[in-house]
């Protein structure tokens, strides 16, 4: 990656596939690697980003844009400033900042119609956030409706997470062809495997080779990301030699966002 460049990355996936253990470690090993600076973007209703990075976000987009609503309900909004200015300006006050790396948190939009706001404003957000950061690493929803809404229009690689099961395929199959049918143009898109064992990679290259995608390594099952987990501690506190942060930066080797190994 030159030193210009920014870039968007999004981590998608089937539900309980490795989305946000994935994005935690990306986080991470950028973090450790001097690239920055980074945005990480919880954009899952049940968010569980900020916990795996070890912050704590109290307030979210979704808070935000509710409160929005009830002001331009209650006509209670300064007139001289425009939706666009003010959703900026309470961006910015929730934005989570550590020496590491900045949290935006989406959150769960309530009522009808409510969520869709959210993620036709995470478009814009993210737009104009992401020229701030030297990588922007969103942490997607499980669902499609980010993909068909086309919120994901300025992503510049997507990693397709799977798990080795038919479902996890299945799934990586499906957002790959909803991103065909919308026509969104993701410069480059890859099949990530997590919990993958050595021998299953062949399957793995198989089948991302069958989806038309490039293969963007993979994770192993990693006993101390599960210790972690069970103890409800951050992803941050993984010892470095922890296999599945190696095979982090493995991944980030591999599509080109650290430089080519020595
Ligand atoms: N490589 C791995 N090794 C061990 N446990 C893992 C690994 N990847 C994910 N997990 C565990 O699996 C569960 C689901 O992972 P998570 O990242 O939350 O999935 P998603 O974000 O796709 O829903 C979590 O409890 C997580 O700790
Ligand atoms: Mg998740």
């Amino acid at each position: 990656m030159s030193p210009n460049e920014k870039l968007v990355l999004a981590v998608s996936g089937k539900g309980g596939v490795g989305k946000s253990t994935l994005s935690a470690l990306l986080v991470r090993s950028l973090s450790e690697k001097g690239i920055g600076p980074l945005l990480a973007v919880d954009a899952n209703p049940d968010s569980n980003l900020p916990h795996l990075l070890g912050v704590q976000a109290e307030r979210t987009v979704a808070d935000l844009t509710s409160e929005m609503k009830e002001e331009i309900e209650k006509g209670t909004l300064p007139p001289t400033l425009t939706k666009k200015d003010l959703l900026e300006y309470g961006i910015i006050k929730i934005l989570k900042e550590t020496p590491a790396f900045d949290l935006l948190v989406m959150g769960r939009g309530e009522g009808e119609g409510c969520y869709c706001m959210v993620n036709k404003l995470l478009t814009d957000i993210l737009d104009t956030l992401s020229r701030n950061y030297r990588v922007t690493i969103i942490d997607e929803d499980a669902g499609l409706e980010h993909l068909s809404r086309r919120t994901d229009r300025d992503v510049d690689v997507m990693l397709i997470v799977t798990d080795p099961s038919s479902m996890g395929f299945r799934t990586a199959s499906r957002i790959k062809e909803v991103a065909r049918e919308v026509h969104l143009e993701f410069k480059r898109m890859y099949l990530v495997g997590n919990r993958f064992s050595p021998d299953q990679v062949p399957l793995l290259e198989e089948k991302a080779a069958e989806m038309g995608l490039g293969v963007g390594g993979f994770l192993p099952h990693d006993e101390n990301v599960f210790r972690l987990n069970l103890l409800g501690r951050p992803l941050l506190e993984l010892p470095p030699d922890s296999p599945s942060l190696r095979a982090a930066e493995g991944i980030l080797y591999r599509i080109g966002l650290l430089g080519d190994r020595e």
